[in-house]
């Protein structure tokens, strides 16, 4: 080579020394497979490593699998047993007292069994293993709630699968994790059949261990992490239920022929974040990253940034089922994920899943009848908490216009604004609310509860003609179901999950109203206190409300993971 640098250019066409025949026997050749080697025996050699990998892997899980296999038969046998001498005492108690507990439970058994059997026996029977990835999955939160009810339903649906859960909690035994799944969640699992399996690399993904480069810090320790997870156990069916798409990556890679789904709460990176570093985008004057764009380490966040979106979307299209927990969700996961998973021949949609709201309690404690319509007043309901996103201000400003208009809706009108006041500044915002109030003369027609117990939320919800929701872009909005659960018309803001998901129409009529501005939000409540039919609106609203309930989560789940089973069972013959 520095043969041909310092040689003068332009004289020799090749300075090697170079036999003419050489090059068109060798070099010609050699040039002309390149493409080849690149197009066919660099992914051959990728893929057979993966291969290798997996191969080792289940070669060295193999012994822990038979172990598992035993042991959940073995608890099965035991659980059989004991439940048995317990209904007995049951059956004796029951004869002597008669409280008929039901605890909404039941009503999802009952049809997750009625589902069971019109499945066919050879599907309920199948019995592989399941590996739910969740490393954190005794926190409590609303991302625990889905996995247990996913497990849950995965129990009802195919009773002799075996659930695994890869987690980080080391400290807590089964008997705890499933007692507090109890307690937090109401929520019962079958113990024999859930089994967990604790990893030591947890530390890997919190973002402390990645000061810098967080999200592909973060990524690299998830990797780390699904490794540990395979080398404990090579499931049958890998699913990752906290937004781990590397570890769904990996699984594919080491084991191309396992199924694997994403159950999406958030994507990693949204494509808001990525059009919010440009100055000149809308989006730009909004958010942590607003603006960072400018200058030469902003092109480079820019760059790095793209570069992770690229990566992630190609990881996200491994996995053969999605499913998001909202419409919002759903259209980012779409954006990012789409196009690869198209280009991966993954067809099955991705599907929002809406995680389980407590839909049946609110239907059992709140009347919605013709009768029940006497007992409700003009009263328009705000249950938030006094936080300065949910902007109280804007309903205030809208409820003054609207009292301003006179008209016979407004003429007895009242507003409740019923939340919790978390700190001091929750306190300082409450005062300043009612400084508002004093200066819009509403004094008389708005009313605070502060930190309302459950039963005197249900006695407004029972009274309350109107739920109002002022947020703007809130990404779901349980509250907003509850109102619809309680039989409420809904003014909420026309943006985020109460446009998209929840406040939606009923057989193409209206459940209620969307807006904006103070102006749209007023006029809003004239519609909904001033409706022909308000028991006619109420209904339909309870009617959307049941698409939020644990049945419905459970049903729509359970069609999901079909699709994986049905992968499986076609992996073995
Ligand atoms: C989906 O998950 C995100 C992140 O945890 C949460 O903010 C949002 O409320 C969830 N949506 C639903 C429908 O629960
Ligand atoms: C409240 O709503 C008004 C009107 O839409 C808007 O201008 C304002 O920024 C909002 N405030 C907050 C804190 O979201």
């Amino acid at each position: 080579m520095s043969e041909t640098c310092a040689a003068p250019s332009g004289r020799k066409p090749f300075s090697f020394g170079m036999d003419p025949k050489v090059l068109a026997f060798v070099v010609v050749p050699l040039l002309a497979v390149t493409p080849l080697v690149t197009l066919f025996i660099v992914p051959w050699l990728w893929k057979s490593l993966g291969s290798l990998l997996g191969w080792y892997l289940r070669r060295k899980t193999d012994g822990r699998r038979c172990h598992i296999v035993e042991l959940v038969e073995a608890d099965e046998k035991a659980y059989q047993a004991a439940q048995k001498g317990e209904e007995e005492e049951e059956a004796n108690r029951k004869s002597t007292s008669n409280d008929g507990d039901n605890d909404g439970w039941e009503s999802i058994e009952a049809h997750a069994a009625g589902i069971s059997t019109n499945g066919g026996k050879g599907e309920k029977e199948w019995d592989g293993v399941v590996g739910f990835f969740h490393p954190f999955c005794n926190a409590g939160g609303g991302g625990e709630r889905v996995l247990w009810a996913s497990i849950r339903a995965t129990q009802e649906r195919w009773p002799r699968a075996k659930c695994v859960v890869y987690t980080g909690d080391h400290d807590v035994s089964k008997d705890d994790i499933l007692a507090r799944v109890e307690n937090r969640f109401n929520i019962h699992l079958h113990p024999p059949t859930v089994n967990f399996l604790y990893l030591s690399t947890r530390h890997w993904v919190l973002a402390s261990t990645w000061p810098h480069f967080t999200l592909a810090g973060q990524s690299i320790g998830s990797v780390i992490m699904a490794w540990d997870a395979f080398s404990l156990l090579a499931p049958d069916i890998f699913i990752d239920t906290m937004g781990y798409a590397f570890a769904i990556g990996l699984s594919k890679f080491v084991f191309p022929d396992v199924p694997t789904a994403a159950y999406v709460h958030y994507p990693t990176i949204s494509t808001d974040m990525l059009s919010s570093l440009d100055p000149s985008s809308p989006l730009g004057s909004q958010g942590v990253n607003a603006g960072r764009g400018a200058g030469p380490r902003g092109t480079l966040k820019k760059l790095y940034w793209r570069l992770f979106a690229h990566t992630y979307s190609h990881m996200g299209a491994a996995a053969d089922v999605v499913m998001t927990n909202s419409t919002w969700t759903q259209n980012h996961i779409t954006t990012l994920w789409g196009p690869a998973r198209r280009a991966a021949h993954k067809h099955s949609p991705i599907a929002v899943v809406y995680p389980p709201v407590a839909v049946r309690e609110l239907e059992a404690e709140v009347d919605v009848s013709l009768a029940s319509e006497a007992s409700r007043e003009d009263v328009l309901l705000y249950i938030a908490q006094f936080r300065p996103e949910k902007n109280h201000t804007l309903i205030l400003e809208a409820f003054a216009e609207f009292v301003k208009t006179d008209t016979h809706a407004a003429r007895n009108a009242r507003l409740v604004l019923v939340g919790s006041v978390r700190d001091d500044h929750d306190s300082k915002r409450v005062y300043e609310l009612r400084l508002l109030v004093n200066e819009l003369h509403i004094r008389d027609r708005v009313e605070f509860h502060l930190d309302a117990s459950w039963p005197d939320i249900l006695e407004w919800l029972r009274r309350a003609s109107v739920g109002v929701n002022g947020m703007w872009n809130e990404h779901f909005g349980i509250g907003v179901v509850e109102y619809q659960a309680a039989g409420l018309v809904s003014v909420v803001h026309n943006s985020g999950g109460p446009k998209l998901d929840i406040v939606v129409d009923v057989d193409g009529e209206p459940t209620g109203f969307h807006a904006t501005t103070a102006t749209e939000f007023a006029a809003g409540f004239e519609k909904a206190l001033s409706l022909p039919d308000p028991t006619a609106v109420r209904l339909r609203a309870r009617q959307s409300a049941k698409r939020f309930t644990e049945e419905e989560f459970a049903n729509r789940w359970m069609a999901q993971m079909e699709t994986l089973v049905v992968m499986a069972g076609a992996r073995k013959p």
